[in-house]
């Protein structure tokens, strides 16, 4: 919650400035981020259409997706309408072809993004934010270090505890697995989060 959670609040309220009401497109909806970021755009009053792979259409959809996309079977950039907020979370894009996906005076939040080898996901933003003066939406990025944490666990707890927001834990490891657990998840494929736990529960 405080990484990942926090992580999709600040892209959807702060740099998203979603309001209720308003179409937000989550790529990578069925991750770490994104099962927290398609539940929070729910919440805020957002018409949520998530991204991801067929394994994963169902869960998404239960955490308050109206749609669903299938990036093996669509490509998102030709869906042929326009949102309020795309938020990137697989970066799956280079930052300058959502245009023709947010209308003009809508968002684009990066968050992540492919891994290089050198830059890791900050290529895929560094790259968002060059494009950014000839884009006629408006474009942020999501990243640390951040403000009023405290308030921010604080409203998340809120949303737990009225059963508006759950984690989705995929995966649990033993302390003495944390190399397989940091394979698994770098192959980029998690649904949700995968969970170290130090004792047998
Ligand atoms: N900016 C920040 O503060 C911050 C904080 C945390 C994380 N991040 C970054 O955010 C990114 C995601 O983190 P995460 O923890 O959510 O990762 P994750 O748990 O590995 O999730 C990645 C998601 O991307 C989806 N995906 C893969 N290929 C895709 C494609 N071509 N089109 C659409 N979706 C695709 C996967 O869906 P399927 O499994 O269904 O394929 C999966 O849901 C990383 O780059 C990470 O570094 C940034």
């Amino acid at each position: 919650v405080p990484m990942a959670a926090q992580t999709a609040l600040l892209a959807l309220r702060d740099d998203g400035g979603l309001e209720n009401g308003q179409r937000v497109l989550v790529n990578g909806a069925s991750g770490g981020v994104g099962t927290f970021a398609v539940q929070l755009a729910r919440a805020f009053g957002g018409k949520v259409t998530g991204v991801c792979s067929p394994a994963n259409l169902d869960l998404v959809r239960s955490l308050g997706a109206e749609e669903v996309v299938d990036y093996t079977k669509e490509d998102v950039l030709g869906l042929g309408r326009r949102f309020d907020l795309v938020v990137d979370i697989a970066g799956s894009h280079p930052g300058r072809a959502y245009r023709r996906l947010i209308r003009p005076k809508g968002r684009h939040v990066q968050v992540g993004g492919r891994g290089s080898r050198w830059l890791q996901p900050m290529g895929r933003m560094f790259g968002t934010m060059a494009a950014a003066p000839f884009l006629p939406h408006q474009v942020a990025i999501t990243n640390g270090p951040w403000k009023e944490t405290r308030r921010n666990l604080i409203t998340l707890g809120g949303l737990i505890d009225a059963g508006e927001l759950r984690p989705v834990i995929d995966r649990a490891y033993m302390f003495g697995e944390i190399p397989a657990a940091v394979r698994y998840q770098e192959e980029g494929h998690a649904r949700g989060k995968v969970v170290v736990t130090v004792a047998e529960s």
